[in-house]
């Protein structure tokens, strides 16, 4: 989604938006903006520079711009088109008729159309499609209308009229030591320097000037000049907050060696999952330690069901969860879309939870569904890695994934992490109830394994790359899994689809008989997921019935299995762990499958066309 910094410092601001800007870009962007006050001349003045596309298009053309860009306080923004084209004029900074006031903005207006025919009438002069250059030219309005208005003044105005969400930045030449930063609905943090602030729409941007960071909360505006800042919320009431020093280092959030952070962040799993796992292991006792929970843990001892709400990946690491929940804690589970959850009028009973898994804590959906269950007296608990998300803060308690920042759009060390953390979360909730002291033992031993295990498969790394060069040029895959591999199929070919634009769909094994089946043939390729587990000899039956159609098949497998080899054209081997905890090792061929085959197509892997990170709109 669109990304948003602001600075306003005693550095020249210019060099400081566009290095936070790049790195942004992971969200995703199609356009891409700029604006600097120069608060250092006589009669202030802002500069900006818009353009359609990178940061680079933007870069040479600030370079040839006659004026250039100077001054100490400005705002850029990364725009991922909703209302408009992404090109020039709609690209953000938006600013009012006379230039003086401009704005970046994430999120969506909702009632922009009528307040837009009001401004026209007016005799405003709106030059973009976006919903965004409302907001400037009502801003403009209520200063004409009370000339001794101060900037926040104005904001305060305005959004009382406006219905949506945004996250804003906001700088006015009539107030050249000043910036506004607004946050509804769309996440923004303040960074807090020396005698500098640096806003940004998630804290990987503030990473090389500062770690003191304040989070916005949901309607609060904050006051920033170089010296000092103020916040207060739509009442008007004045907000302290203490800043958070926030644990990510500057390196975590760089490439480094790795060509691309999808790469990076695969080979980052085993230390990520040792991050999520550490010290919450009580492998003698056969228990875990989650912290978050135990203010909670009474109501969790009587919980009867759980309701897992997710999107995307973090919905797949659920639909295992749900697996591990039902066989180890006993406890019936259920796991929905959250952009259905939110819709569908759920039914909710008095002992129900509702678990929400998201990674950037700020998914959309994922808060609506949360929210739905709160005004329902439903007890919530996340599973976030952003540390102050509007997710973590909301959710009466819940378990930090500790991964540092992903920033790949394809998710995989958070879903691991994810798998892990729901496979803890089992054992707590099943000690509460039936789970044995050995079988507790067991799970927890294994899974302080599992990062051991992730590093033997990435040694299988160029293997890999060798079946992706096979099979770069097919068009269609089907992924099939049983079981705990089940959705580990769907995510295979979520994963496929998004960093290669590859046709893939992921099934269950066992429907393939009741559709999908028809589909194969020697063009189309399946990746089947066959661990020696409790469903092997019915995946080695589905094998069967793919080998009969003449369709080509690349095999997940437990180390040592000969059997296979003799009936598939590729293997990848898994070594062997818990049925249960599978997934976290099969599904890693899958990423470096469909990492290698979206580079071999020349995909930009960092950013594939279309999508977004953080997914803060509807
Ligand atoms: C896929 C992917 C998305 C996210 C989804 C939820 O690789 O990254 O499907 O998993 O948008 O995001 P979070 O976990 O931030 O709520």
């Amino acid at each position: 989604m669109c990304g948003i910094v602001g600075y306003i410092g005693k550095q020249k601001a210019l060099p400081i938006l566009l290095d936070g800007i790049k790195t942004l870009e992971y969200r995703g962007y199609d356009s891409t903006g700029v604006a600097v006050l120069n608060n250092k001349i006589n009669a202030p003045k802002i500069y900006y520079a818009k353009s359609a596309g990178r940061i680079n298009v933007l870069e040479e053309k600030i370079a040839h711009q006659k004026n250039g860009i100077d001054g100490f306080a400005g705002i850029a923004h990364t725009r991922w088109a909703t209302h408009g084209e992404p090109n020039e004029v709609n690209a953000h900074p938006h600013f009012d008729c006379k230039k003086q006031i401009f704005l970046a903005h994430n999120g969506i207006i909702e009632n922009y159309k009528e307040l837009k025919a009001n401004l026209i009438k007016k005799g405003h002069k709106f030059s973009s499609e976006t919903d965004t250059e409302v907001l400037v030219h009502m801003l403009e309005d209520e200063r004409n209308e009370n000339p001794g208005f101060l900037l926040e003044e104005a904001a305060l105005k305005v959004l009382k009229k406006i219905k949506g969400t945004y996250g804003l930045v906001i700088i006015d030449a009539r107030e050249p030591e000043k910036l506004v930063a607004v946050r509804n609905f769309s996440p923004l943090v303040l960074g807090i320097g020396d005698g500098e602030y640096i806003v940004a729409s998630d804290a990987s941007a503030l990473l090389k000037y500062t770690r003191q960071i304040v989070f916005l909360h949901d309607g609060e505006i904050a006051v920033l000049t170089p010296e000092k800042h103020k916040i207060f919320n739509l009442r008007s009431e004045s907000v302290t907050r203490e800043p958070e020093k926030i644990e990510w280092t500057e390196e975590i959030a760089k490439k480094g060696d790795f060509p691309h952070f999808m790469l990076k962040e695969i080979f980052e799993q085993p230390e990520a999952i040792e991050n999520s796992l550490r010290g919450r292991l009580l492998s003698k006792e056969g228990l875990v330690k989650l912290g978050g929970l135990e203010s909670v843990q009474d109501k969790l001892r009587e919980a009867e069901r759980i309701i897992i709400a997710a999107c995307g990946t973090a919905y797949l690491a659920g639909r295992v969860g749900e697996y591990i929940f039902e066989e180890y804690a006993g406890i019936p589970t259920e796991v929905d879309f959250a952009s259905e959850f939110r819709y569908r009028k759920p039914v909710f009973r008095k002992n129900d939870i509702l678990l929400v898994i998201s990674q950037s804590g700020e998914t959309a959906d994922t808060l609506a569904a949360l929210r739905e269950a709160k005004q329902k007296n439903i007890l919530t608990i996340g599973i976030v890695n952003v540390v102050g998300s509007s997710i973590a803060r909301e959710t009466d308690a819940g378990v930090y994934q500790h991964i540092g920042p992903e920033i790949s759009v394809a998710s995989t060390k958070a879903f691991t992490s994810a798998l892990s953390i729901l496979t803890l979360f089992s054992v707590f909730l099943g000690r509460q109830r039936g789970m044995s002291l050995t079988m507790g033992r067991r799970i927890t031993e294994e899974l302080g394994k599992i990062p051991d295990l992730i590093k033997q498969i990435l040694k299988s790394k160029d293997q890999i790359f060798e079946i992706a060069k096979k099979y770069e040029s097919y068009n269609n895959f089907l992924y099939l899994g049983r079981k705990y591999n089940m959705p580990i199929a769907q995510e295979g070919a979520l994963k496929l689809k998004e960093i290669s634009y590859v046709h893939a769909e992921g099934y269950g094994a066992g429907e393939m008989k009741h559709g999908p089946i028809a589909m194969i043939n020697k063009e189309f390729p399946s990746v089947v997921i066959a661990p020696s587990d409790s469903v092997y000899e019915k995946m080695i039956s589905n094998i069967e019935e793919v080998k009969a159609r003449r369709g080509p098949i690349i095999a997940i497998a437990t180390e040592g299995n000969k059997e296979i080899k003799q009936i598939v054209e590729e293997v990848i081997y898994i070594p062997k762990t818990l049925e249960m905890l599978t997934p976290i090792l099969s599904v890693v061929p899958l990423q470096l499958f469909a990492y290698f085959v979206g580079v071999l197509r020349g995909v930009d892997i960092d950013q594939p066309k279309n999508l977004a990170k953080s997914v803060t709109v509807e």
